[in-house]
C-alpha cells in the first residue's frame, strides 16, 4: 500500500482525535515501518489494518465507517493532486465506470506497485451503474466514500447500495442510482 494512504490517514487521525491517538495506535501495532511513512514509499497492507483495528477499538467506530470517512478525506487529496485526471470527466457515472479502464490505469503509471482493486461494470445507463468490486483488502467502504465524493464533486447525489457477494467483503456488488 502506498505511503500517501498512510500519511493522509495519520493526519486525519491527528486532526479528529489528536496526536495522543496517533501515538497510541502506532505503539499498540507491530509495524515494520515503525510508524514512519513517506508519501512515495510502499508499506504492507497489514500495517494499515492494524492501525484501523486499534483506532476502531479506541473510538468505538467500526472499521467500515472509519474507511468511509477516510475516503471522503482522501478524495480531497485526489482533487488537489490529480486535477487533470478529474477534469477529463463531466459526469459521476462516467467517472466511476472508468476506474478500471482509465483512472487506476493512470494511477498504476504513477505508482507501478500500487495495490488496486478491480471494478467490473455489469450494467450502465445514464443514471444507474452496477459494478462488482474485488480486492483481497476488502476496502469496499473506501470505495463507497470515494463514490459519494465523486457525486458531490459534480454537484450531484446518488443512492448507493452495497451487497456483499463474499462474507469477508473481498467481493461486493455496488448498485448506484443517480438522484
Ligand atoms: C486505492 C488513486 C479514484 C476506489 C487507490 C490508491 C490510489 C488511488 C493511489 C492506493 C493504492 C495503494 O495504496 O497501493 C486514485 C485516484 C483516483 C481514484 C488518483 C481519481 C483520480 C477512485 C474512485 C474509486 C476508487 C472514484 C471509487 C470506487 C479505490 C479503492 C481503493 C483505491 C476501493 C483501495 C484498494 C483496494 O480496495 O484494494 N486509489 N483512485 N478510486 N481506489 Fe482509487
Amino acid at each position: 500500500m502506498k505511503g500517501i494512504v498512510f500519511t493522509e490517514f495519520l493526519e486525519l487521525v491527528e486532526d479528529k482525535f489528536g496526536l495522543e491517538m496517533v501515538d497510541k495506535i502506532i505503539s499498540s501495532s507491530t509495524l515494520e515501518s515503525e510508524g514512519i511513512y513517506t508519501a512515495v514509499g510502499t508499506y504492507s497492507f497489514s500495517e494499515m489494518l492494524q492501525l484501523l483495528e486499534h483506532l476502531s477499538k479506541n473510538t468505538g467506530i467500526s472499521i467500515d465507517n472509519l474507511l468511509l470517512v477516510y475516503a471522503e478525506h482522501f478524495f480531497s487529496v485526489i482533487e488537489k493532486s490529480y486535477p487533470d485526471l478529474l477534469a477529463t470527466y463531466k459526469d459521476p457515472i462516467e467517472m466511476i465506470s472508468s476506474i478500471e479502464n482509465h483512472i487506476h490505469v493512470e494511477v498504476r503509471k504513477i505508482y507501478p506497485d500500487a495495490e488496486l482493486p478491480t471494478f467490473e461494470v455489469i450494467e450502465k445507463t445514464n443514471d444507474t451503474l452496477t459494478m462488482i468490486y474485488k480486492s483481497s483488502r476488502a476496502m469496499h467502504h473506501f470505495g463507497l466514500g470515494l463514490m459519494n465524493k465523486t457525486f458531490e464533486h459534480f454537484n450531484s447525489t446518488a443512492t448507493i447500495d452495497l451487497e456483499k457477494i463474499k462474507e469477508d467483503g473481498t467481493e461486493v456488488r455496488f448498485v448506484i442510482h443517480k438522484n
